[in-house]
């Protein structure tokens, strides 16, 4: 039953595809050669699959829509600018392969590959079961007709196009269902269509030429014939599984059968399932001006087609959002609309949108807040309105994020709520980036825009013509957001359902097309499950990310006038723990243009923000460990936290907040850091400590007992330098990062603080030498009082204790050798000076 295209379709065989394409059922599609076969595993043990793109330029047109569909499926994937010859990347790593899919923007990159890297690609392939997906796009230099270098496929370029339809029989066929033929000339005419005799090729789209005599170098025959434009390489040639457009992504119906192609050509590991939920906000409900509301004609037309759409859609409804202080101020039909509305209540779903249409930003007292919040309510009650809901808006994004601590509490105490939504998180625009988080209780899902705003009130005068908003709906932004989401809330207000009731149209032709076009199932859920749901498929997306609210516009104009973003460190200390980072800490608290974040009554001098749980508890709560600019002499702000060094998500979260900040770490040796941790435990009496020995504890192995294990980790892993700092370094420019010596620090603080000074560019220049002393008791430099005498740090700091033994610090300088090598290469690569305990260790352990 393959279709098989042919060089020159005779008549008779022309006919005869034309009765298979109008026949042919849906019938179970074969098995592609290679899933037959044993292929080697593609990378997904500690990463999720990732996608080689090759474009054409970082600038390409083309390129960017294909990344940006990856994105909005939230697919990793990595883009190289496509080698002409002798860079190709490294596709495997450790005997695995890194890509699970290659994607070309240009095929003829592909085919053009000189014969080694070619050789190198196909050989990746084939092992590793990845597939190829490919564009051809033709320009004023392509030939009109040619054969693909290296495959039995022809080419035919330049051409016009017309009726697309989508073979029953292509086995990428998923999401996107076959049974419609698109009707009209295709937009361009600069088509490419493939043709083979080879059984490998099985067309997925075809259409006609536009007109008979472009015909005529294909042969005599005048009919208009079916002509592939997106072919499928069934593996059946080389083994290798591709999919093939002659055409870029314009098209709507290309990015549809290209997701299928990626989910295909991976085994469905890139794909999402046929479920989509969606949900339709109406918003200011009570809230539009006069003549821009609904009237009892257009409640009905809301009630007639919700039932309508829960023909499609089960259980559809759609979601109410109001303000109760506006209720009757509209014309005598308008009110007569918001009555109606109430009669029919419990057809809807509801959810407060704040009393007075306030943002809720501009409340700082929680009270006064909660105040509002209640009339809302109160509203609701004397109307019958149900209030159970779980679900709020707040008007404008207006401190949902950035969050406004008080409105959720606020939103919690009145009216218990567990879920909203926003455009805002992390930003408004590319809207593909949007996603969720859960704060203090309440999930926080990602709110998209479906084209009608408050003023889109009629069809004529929709922005850019009607026009636009039919392509959005059908194929255009509106449908892939229905296409790449599996969980979509729809924002749209009550002006959309008065006049025009484009709200209406637009949902119900989108319904339409989605049902006409693909074979996803759409549903509907009541926020809460709604919430729930999304966070089983995105559970990476609970923890947020703070960012600065000051760095977006958007989000400045929602952040309440009584914050301010000053409140934050110019610079973090960063540890590791145990390397004399509090008396560095000390140290630049003594500068008298520098200030420290407060203590806190948990940690002491440090807030440990990024590394842990309070990072839970937001931003405001964060700054409040930093003092008022405008109540201190200077705004050079720093926080030091040890265990931000070598904690996993520090670097990020670090970054989104504060991507200016300057970076110091203190290294001394990575041993002598290992023995004072562990010196330091015993203190704190763990028991682990103090049951074994330091030499017990490094060298315990696997089947050691847990505690013992989990101290040997925090003995050692922090001095793994360069790999912590590697990760910095994916967040932070070098040029942000200085390396303290930590054993100079200790020897030669002047010296050391002048260096920091400079690498911060803090003026003026404090003269260490006359502020510190050296205290011979305690064998430390300390801060110089009246009178010259010393004020050291307490006495938990540089503690006595014997020396390690020389078995440990040789299996100890064994144990790092390799890890230092790392760190001279690294510190080398950033132009930074070598500390003179790495000098030595290298020196002393390279004879050993
Ligand atoms: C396909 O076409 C080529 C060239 O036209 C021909 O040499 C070959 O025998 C054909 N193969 C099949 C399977 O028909
Ligand atoms: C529709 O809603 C009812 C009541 O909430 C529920 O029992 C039913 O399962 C839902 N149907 C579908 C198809 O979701
Ligand atoms: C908040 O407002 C309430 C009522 O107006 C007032 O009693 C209370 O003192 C205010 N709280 C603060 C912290 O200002
Ligand atoms: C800092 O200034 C703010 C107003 O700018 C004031 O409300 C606050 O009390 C001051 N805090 C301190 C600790 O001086
Ligand atoms: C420490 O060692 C003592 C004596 O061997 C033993 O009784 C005790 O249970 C140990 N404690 C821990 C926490 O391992
Ligand atoms: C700092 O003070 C010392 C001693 O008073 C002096 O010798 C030195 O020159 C000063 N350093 C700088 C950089 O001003
Ligand atoms: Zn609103």
């Amino acid at each position: 039953t393959q279709l098989i295209l042919r060089p020159r379709l005779s008549l008779h065989r022309l006919i005869l595809a034309l009765i298979i394409f109008c026949l042919l059922s849906m019938e179970a599609p074969p098995l592609p050669f290679s899933r037959l076969r044993q292929v080697k595993a593609v990378d997904n043990s500690r990463t999720d699959p990732v996608v080689l793109v090759f474009v054409e330029s970082i600038y390409s047109q083309l390129g960017q829509e294909i990344v940006a569909i990856l994105e909005s499926s939230r697919f990793h994937y990595r883009t190289e600018i496509a080698p002409g010859k002798g860079d190709m990347p490294t596709l495997t790593e450790r005997n695995r392969g890194r890509y699970t899919l290659i994607i070309y923007e240009n095929v003829l990159k592909y085919v053009n590959l000189d014969a080694w890297n070619r050789d190198l690609l196909d050989k990746y392939c084939t092992e590793y079961g990845v597939g190829v997906i490919g564009f051809f796009k033709a320009n004023e230099n392509s030939l009109l007709s040619a054969q693909l270098k290296g495959f039995p496929l022809f080419l035919h370029s330049h051409l016009g196009l017309r009726d697309y339809r989508i073979n029953p029989n292509a086995p990428l066929l998923y999401i996107t269902k076959p049974n419609q033929v698109e009707q009209g000339p295709l937009p361009g005419d600069d088509w490419t269509i493939f043709q083979s005799n080879h059984s490998t090729y099985e067309p997925v789209l075809l259409a006609s030429t536009k007109s008979s005599e472009a015909l005529s170098h294909f042969g005599p025959s005048p009919l208009r014939a079916l002509h592939a434009t997106v072919v499928q390489d069934l593996g059946l040639h080389d083994g290798i599984q591709r999919v093939l457009f002659g055409n870029n992504l314009n098209y709507w119906l290309h990015k549809l059968v290209f997701v299928d192609a990626i989910a295909y050509l991976t085994g469905k590991r890139l794909c999402l399932s046929l479920d989509r939920h969606i949900l339709v906000d109406v918003d200011d409900i009570f809230v539009g001006k006069e003549g821009t509301r609904m009237k009892v004609s257009d409640v009905e037309a809301l009630l007639n087609t919700q039932n309508k759409l829960r023909g499609l859609v089960p259980n559809f409804t759609f979601n109410l959002g109001f303000s109760g202080k506006f209720y009757h101020t509209g014309t005598d039909e308008e009110d007569q609309g918001d009555d109606m509305l109430l009669q029919h209540r419990m057809d809807f779903w509801w959810f407060p949108h704040m009393w007075s249409h306030m943002q809720p930003h501009l409340f700082h007292n929680v009270s006064v807040l909660a105040e509002q919040m209640r009339l809302n309510k109160i509203f609701a009650q004397e109307h019958g309105i149900p209030t159970d809901m779980g679900y709020a808006v707040a008007p404008h994004h207006s401190g949902v994020y950035p969050v406004h601590s008080q409105l959720y509490e606020a939103w919690k105490s009145v009216w218990g709520i567990k879920v909203t939504s926003t455009e805002e998180y992390p930003h408004l625009r590319p809207a593909r980036y949007r996603r969720g988080f859960i704060h203090n209780g309440i999930q926080v899902l990602p709110r998209q825009t479906c084209g009608l705003f408050t003023h889109t009130i009629f069809y004529n005068e929709y922005p850019g013509g009607s026009k636009e908003l039919d392509k959005s709906i059908r194929g255009g932004e509106l449908f892939l957001t229905v296409l790449l989401n599996p969980i979509s809330i729809f924002m749209t207000h009550l002006s959309n359902y008065g006049n025009d009731r484009l709200g209406l149209y637009t949902f119900e032709s989108l319904v339409k097309f989605v049902q006409c076009w693909t074979n996803l199932r759409l549903q509907t859920l009541p926020p809460v499950q709604l919430a729930e749901r999304y966070f089983q498929i995105f559970p990476e997306e609970r923890d947020p990310l703070w960012q600065n609210p000051c760095h977006d516009k958007r989000h400045k104009d929602i952040w309440s006038k009584e914050k301010t973003c000053d409140r934050l460190p110019k610079f973090l200390v960063i540890g590791p723990q145990k390397t004399g980072t509090t008396a560095l800490h000390s140290f630049l608290s003594l500068h008298p243009a520098i200030t420290s974040s407060f203590p806190s009554p948990i940690t002491f001098e440090e807030i440990q923000f990024f590394s842990g749980v309070n990072y839970d508890n937001g931003i405001d709560w964060y700054m409040d460990f930093f003092p008022f600019p405008s109540n201190v002499s200077t705004d050079f702000m720093f926080e030091k936290s040890a265990n931000y060094f070598d904690t996993e998500v520090a670097p990020k979260r670090a970054a989104a907040l504060l991507p200016r900040a300057k970076i110091l770490a203190v290294l001394i040796n990575p041993s002598d850091r290992a023995y004072s941790w562990y010196q330091h435990q015993r203190a704190h009496q763990d028991p682990a400590a103090l049951n074994n020995t330091f030499h017990e504890v490094v060298t315990a192995g696997p089947s050691a007992p847990r505690d013992v294990l989990a101290l040997q980790r925090r003995c050692l892993n922090p001095g793994v330098y360069a790999s912590h700092l590697e990760r910095w370094l994916q967040h932070y420019q070098p040029s942000q990062l200085h390396i303290v010596d930590g054993a100079l620090l200790r020897s030669n603080p002047a010296l050391v603080m002048e260096g920091i000074q400079r690498f911060l560019s803090v003026t003026p220049i404090f003269n260490y030498t006359q502020a510190l002393i050296y205290d011979d008791s305690k064998g430390f430099w300390c801060q110089r009082v009246e009178g010259g005498r010393a004020k050291c740090l307490g006495k938990s700091k540089g503690r006595k204790y014997p020396e390690m033994s020389p078995e440990s610090r040789a299996f100890l300088a064994e144990y790092y050798r390799e890890h230092n090598m790392e760190l001279l290469r690294l510190l080398n690569r950033l132009g930074q000076s070598l500390p003179s305990w790495l000098r030595q260790e290298l020196q002393s352990t390279s004879w050993s």
